[in-house]
């Protein structure tokens, strides 16, 4: 059946299979599980996959080895011939100082492919090796405008959160926001001081939470005697009165008001547990961590000292409050212990890798997470750089000092609707319409603009660039996909029928392209979700675009001898390109 001659056994990801079957063979020439094989993909001119690191093996296990192996080229070519006979290999070959380079077969492609048309995409999702995971970000901090580093971390999350789910991982999607800093005193009495009456301070009043927050920022720096109410005030908070809990709750729902709006457009689902709701927990987890010995007298502050780090982690202020790491350290805990998430994962900007780490170290020292890195369950800092202005500079508008976020959505999805104008594509359309697709379009753009480059380094925010027709971005891959589902359209036909009908074969050099870039769908995701490395998976969306432009110039599809055959080549790619856009947030659009 399909089934047996697909594949051995569940696996459906090819580097993974091509690694078992790498395994055997190199099983019969060394008995050492140490010695593993490297599976690539490869260069086209010597194939699609290549086992590349026959070389450094060979010197590891030459001196164990039977001595006809005299060179690694020799043990490339043993590598090759140990292979199991498999579905998978049309053929191999050794090339240089030992690469085994591997050709898979045309048919196996394409019964791949069928198979997933038949059982769905989720037939593709990765497995991973943890059940739950808590992804902690967005984040913002109250009564501060979201700026972009938080509309960074917000998709970035959101995308690594869509891959997990996909891959069948349940997903704590936490909104950790700074709900709970000192900065309320002042926010607090300010509040206090313009309205005498609590009742009359309604949304309206505080709404622009900016510019209240500078002036009573303005207050707090110049007049002292409100400094110290300010103090006196988070004192009382912390302490529960009500009257100041009133207080910063209204504050906390206007915030709130504002962040749902910007998560509402950007289609992210988020539950907040902000800074404050740890608060109640952090004096028996540092009792916890006190019983361990982790905790140290310094300079009146209660500290964690980190191997390798000149300051200590402050745990205890000298005031007897608690700070960021005190709240960081508690949700730790109540994630691993509480959740039962096996991997926590905190996305946020690189100025803050020092303070994980030591976060890290902490756990790790007490016992919370395993001192190796390759074991669950596990903690990890998802970094990203700054963004950029086309000046090269911090990006900042005219007006204000940070870019609004609000703004900038707006920006782009009214820079697509030009578009449309342009090209006259508002001609028998409605305005909603109209908007509909901007929307899609614009949002989509500004999220693969940040996920495409590796999320370290610094990127240059550009309407021009994203919202182009032509170049590396959204616009681009919604266009290719709006150019294979209408064919598909067009044709008039279903699945089903396609399926009785015929087989998928790939005969053209176009449509083996296309095959094999589908079938590594699940390699990518499975090594997008183990690195955390959203852009893996926007390469392979362009990749596929470019291996679909190219199917869709070589190979015409309606009428040919091989339609069917070619239609259901384009309904694998509209099913994968339709998920890629998925985890990545995009909404995919047919017309455009
Ligand atoms: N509120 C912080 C900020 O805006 C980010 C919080 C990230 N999450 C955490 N658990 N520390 O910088």
């Amino acid at each position: 059946s399909l089934d047996k001659e697909c594949n051995n056994a569940n696996v459906v990801n090819v580097k993974q299979q091509l690694t078992l079957l790498f395994q055997a063979s190199l099983g019969v020439l060394v008995d050492d599980p140490e010695i593993q094989p490297e599976i690539k993909v490869c260069d086209q001119d010597y194939g699609d996959y290549q086992c590349n690191n026959a070389m450094g093996l060979w010197h590891r296990v030459k001196a164990k080895i039977p001595t006809d192996f005299k060179t690694s080229h020799s043990f490339g070519q043993a590598l090759m011939n140990n292979l199991p006979a498999s579905q998978l290999i049309e053929s191999c070959s050794v090339t240089g100082p030992g690469f085994v380079n591997i050709v898979l077969s045309q048919q196996w492609i394409a019964k791949s492919i069928q198979k997933m048309l038949r059982d769905g995409i989720g037939s593709w999702a990765p497995t991973l090796s943890v059940k739950r995971a808590v992804v902690d970000f967005s984040s913002p901090n109250i009564a501060k405008e979201m700026h972009v580093g938080h509309l960074r971390s917000t998709i970035i999350g959101d995308t690594l959160a869509r891959m997990l789910e996909f891959s069948n991982v349940e997903v704590l999607r936490r909104n950790h926001v700074g709900d709970w800093g000192t900065q309320f005193g002042m926010l607090i009495e300010y509040l206090f001081d313009t309205f005498p009456d609590l009742e009359d301070a309604n949304d309206q009043a505080i709404g622009d939470l900016e510019t209240f927050y500078k002036a009573s920022k303005k207050r707090f720096d110049s007049d002292s005697s409100f400094k110290e109410r300010a103090q006196q005030a988070v004192v009382r908070l912390q302490g529960g009165e009500e009257k100041y809990r009133k207080a910063w709750k209204q504050i906390c729902d206007v915030s709130r008001k504002g962040y749902e709006q910007v998560y509402e457009r950007l289609g992210i689902c988020l539950e907040e547990k902000g800074e404050s709701f740890y608060n109640p927990y952090i004096p028996m987890v540092l009792d916890l961590l006190n019983e361990k010995g982790l905790v140290e007298e310094n300079e009146g502050a209660r500290v964690i000292f980190i191997e390798g780090k000149k300051l200590p982690l402050i745990v205890t202020k000298r005031d007897g409050g608690f700070n960021y790491a005190s709240s960081d350290l508690t949700a730790l805990w109540y994630r691993l212990n509480e959740e039962k998430a096996e991997w926590v994962i905190y996305v946020t900007d690189k100025a803050q890798r020092d303070h994980f780490d030591m976060i890290f170290s902490a756990a790790t020292r007490a016992g919370w997470l395993p001192a190796e890195d390759n074991k669950y369950p596990k903690a990890d800092h998802v970094a990203f750089g700054l963004v950029l202005g086309e000046d090269g500079k911090r990006f900042r508008t005219r007006s204000t000092e940070v870019v609004r976020l609000v703004d900038l959505l707006d920006k782009a999805k009214a820079g697509y609707k030009d578009k449309l104008v342009e090209r006259g594509k508002d001609t028998g359309r409605t305005n909603e319409e109209l908007e509909q697709i901007a929307e899609a379009v614009g949002y989509g753009a500004v999220k693969y603009a940040d996920l495409k480059n590796n999320r370290l380094t610094d990127y240059t925010f550009s309407y021009e660039q994203m919202l182009d027709d032509k170049g590396d971005n959204a616009v681009y891959l919604l266009y290719a996909y709006a150019r294979i589902s209408s064919i598909i359209k067009k044709s008039g036909r279903e699945i089903e029928e396609l399926e009785k009908d015929g087989s998928l074969e790939l005969t053209q050099d176009a449509e083996r392209v296309l095959g094999l870039h589908l079938i590594r769908f699940p390699e990518v995701v499975e090594e997008a979700c183990s690195k955390l490395l959203p852009s893996l998976l926007c390469k392979y969306i362009y990749g596929l675009s470019e291996a679909s432009t190219r199917f869709y110039d070589d190979c015409p599809v309606i009428g040919s001898a091989a339609e069917t055959s070619r239609l259901l080549l384009c309904k694998a790619t509209e099913i994968v390109m339709k998920q890629c856009f998925h985890l990545l947030g995009i909404t995919p659009v047919t017309k455009m």
